[in-house]
């Protein structure tokens, strides 16, 4: 599959010229592009994935840029610690609270945009939130580790936390990623085609159709009829019936809400 350009059905598409942490610095601050800043004990960890495709190219071309802030060189003593053990007792460590002031402070003076904490008990993650967050100047996650964040840093700042998911990671560094990569591509001229975002899952409310592409025959299964014939008006009369009955079926909390 390298080497030769690939189909990308009108979005645009990445080579691997850059190494990815190299994109981070690719490009001097850029007065207006969206900017991302991750609190973060793995600062390696960036930009992970969203130094591939349409995020890394979107990134190299200078429409986004992202920073990373060491909790570490923030940590006390010698050893820069981080953490201490839970007040009142109990299993794992806590972040405390002056080290992570000290990066807050440093993130604010840095870059604009709010700040949010990754966190399982935060609000869930959706596109509506994507979309509120991409009209921003930007944003600054902290990504927690062990046991979490000192309480007192949320009320103090008064952060808002969000979660990827009802479940727990291990870190907040995945739940970044996954968000900024919602977040970039709905950011002006970071998907190639104009339509690409408008019509997909949770842009209207609604689950997306199902997709089909060459060969016409796979496994003895055809692709639809209509989709073959040609006729504009009757694919996007099938592709919304479809849209509506796999929200119907598999999201009839989506469905209650369009109702509305
Ligand atoms: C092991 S978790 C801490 C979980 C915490 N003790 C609790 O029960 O709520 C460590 C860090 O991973 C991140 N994290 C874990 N699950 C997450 C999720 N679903 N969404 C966002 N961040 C998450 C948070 O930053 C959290 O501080």
């Amino acid at each position: 599959m390298t080497g030769s350009p690939s189909k990308s059905h009108g979005r645009k598409t990445i080579s691997q010229m850059v190494k990815p942490r190299e994109l981070m610095s690719h490009t001097p601050d850029l007065k207006g592009a969206w900017r991302a800043q991750i609190i973060t004990l793995f600062p390696e960890a960036f930009p992970g994935v969203l130094g591939q495709s349409l995020t890394g190219r979107a990134l190299k071309d200078g429409l986004w840029q992202l920073g990373t802030i060491d909790l570490r060189d923030f940590g006390e003593g010698k050893h820069r610690n981080v953490d201490d053990t839970p007040a009142g007792g109990g299993a794992g460590m806590v972040l405390r609270p002056d080290v992570m002031g000290r990066a807050i402070e440093h993130a604010i003076r840095r870059g604009p945009g709010p700040l949010v904490y990754l966190s399982p008990r935060g609000q869930r993650f959706d596109q509506a939130m994507a979309h509120d967050w991409a009209g921003l100047p930007g944003i600054t996650m902290i990504c927690g580790r062990f046991e979490g964040l000192d309480q007192r840093v949320l009320d103090h700042y008064r952060i808002p936390e969000v979660s990827l998911g009802d479940f727990v990671m291990t870190g907040g560094e995945i739940a970044a990623q996954a968000m900024l990569d919602a977040t970039v591509r709905l950011l002006p001229g970071v998907l190639g085609n104009a339509e690409s975002a408008v019509d997909e899952s949770h842009s209207a409310g609604l689950l997306e159709h199902p997709q089909y592409t060459r060969p016409a025959k796979w496994e003895g299964l055809q692709i639809p009829d209509v989709l073959m014939s040609g006729h504009h008006g009757e694919v996007a009369k099938w592709r919304r019936a479809q849209s509506e009955a796999l929200t119907q079926a598999r999201r009839p909390d989506l469905w209650a809400k369009r109702r509305d």
